[in-house]
């Protein structure tokens, strides 16, 4: 098992030594290497089981940093920048030579973020590189939300976890790229809504989410984020009986009332139905109903405003089998 703890100096060393430390952010924890060096990225696939054709974020503390890695930046691409770094948006630019390919997976574009947790700023301003890191999860599981999830799965293969506590917002950020005429688009919903995004630009900004399997964006992959039991998102009202009366099937509510007419148990996301507290819990709960002596997941889809289209989304996927 991995050594957990809040030392940055033991995590600097083992990044330094081109060692893997999983760093708390405040979506999910990530498992992160110094994206400078080839060797150190390379363990990072290996590590999680990454197919090579799926890119990684880098992850920097200070905007000044992005000239270093991205050019031909979009004026809104620094605007958004301005507004929510640190914070959950990731933008995806035109690399520099800096950028090593196997980061980038050979595109010529590299997603980069400020992300917003002291901790691992802190740990960032003592570098002098940026860190790739992907969610700490085997490739295709659920993303980890605290020092503990990382350590069941990947504890073996990395040495240090930096613990932050559990992450804030538990859902990824917000990936926005840019066409040809530099106009925003998402490319993966996540923790910053697209309301808040249409807030701070003028005109709505369009959704490029890949909706089917595309390799060169694997995040999108119709699977992924999935628990091991079987799952199945579904409105209530085409719940079958079968489900209801079957005591091993768990229902991952949204919020309050009960089902009434269900025999197995009754997880709310949010009894009050608040979408930043129901995406704090999602992956810790899938995570628990996986190991739950449950057989059968239905989760119920979240109202589809705000963070509901990426926690709808997320749920979507951790339904589908490869
Ligand atoms: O919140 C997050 O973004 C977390 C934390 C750790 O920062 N990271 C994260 O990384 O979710 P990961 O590897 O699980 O997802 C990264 C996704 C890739 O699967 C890919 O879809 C997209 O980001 N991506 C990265 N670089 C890209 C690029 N150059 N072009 C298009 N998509 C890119
Ligand atoms: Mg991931």
């Amino acid at each position: 098992m991995a050594e957990i703890g809040k030392d940055i100096h033991k995590a600097i060393d083992f990044l330094l030594a081109g060692k893997l430390v999983a760093i708390p952010t405040e979506t999910v924890y990530g498992l992160a290497a110094n994206a400078l060096n080839e060797s150190a990225v390379a363990g990072i696939f290996e590590a999680k089981n990454r197919p090579h054709f799926d890119p990684l974020i880098i992850h920097i503390s200070h905007i000044d940093q992005l000239s270093l890695y991205a050019k031909n930046i979009p004026a809104r691409a620094i605007e958004l920048a301005e507004q929510y770094w640190p914070g959950p948006l990731t933008l995806v630019l035109p690399k520099t030579s800096l950028i090593p390919d196997l980061v980038s997976s050979g595109l010529d574009t590299v997603g980069i973020r400020m992300p917003n947790h002291p901790l691992t700023l802190e740990l960032l301003k003592n570098l002098e590189y940026p860190l790739a890191a992907p969610s700490a999860n085997p490739f295709g599981y659920v993303s980890p939300t605290r020092a503990s999830h990382v350590n069941d799965q990947l504890g073996n293969k990395i040495d240090y976890i930096l613990d932050g506590g559990p992450c804030q917002m538990g859902l990824e950020s917000t990936i926005i790229g840019f066409d040809q005429e530099e106009n925003p688009q998402i490319l993966r919903l996540g923790a910053l809504s697209i309301e808040d995004i249409n807030n701070s630009l003028a005109g709505k900004i369009r959704l490029n989410l890949n909706q089917h399997s595309n390799p060169l964006a694997p995040g999108q992959l119709d699977s992924h984020y999935s628990p091991q039991k079987r799952m199945f998102m579904i409105e209530d009202s085409n719940i079958p009986d079968e489900f209801f009366r079957n005591p091993k099937v768990v229902f991952l509510r949204f919020q309050h009332p009960l089902i009434q007419e269900a025999s197995g148990e009754q997880w709310f996301l949010s009894p009050e139905g608040n979408f930043k507290e129901a995406a704090a819990n999602l992956f810790h709960y899938l995570r628990e109903l996986d190991r739950s002596s449950a057989e059968i997941i239905v989760a119920e889809p979240a109202p589809t405003i705000g963070l509901g289209l990426a926690i709808n989304d997320r749920l979507y996927r951790a339904s589908k089998k490869l």
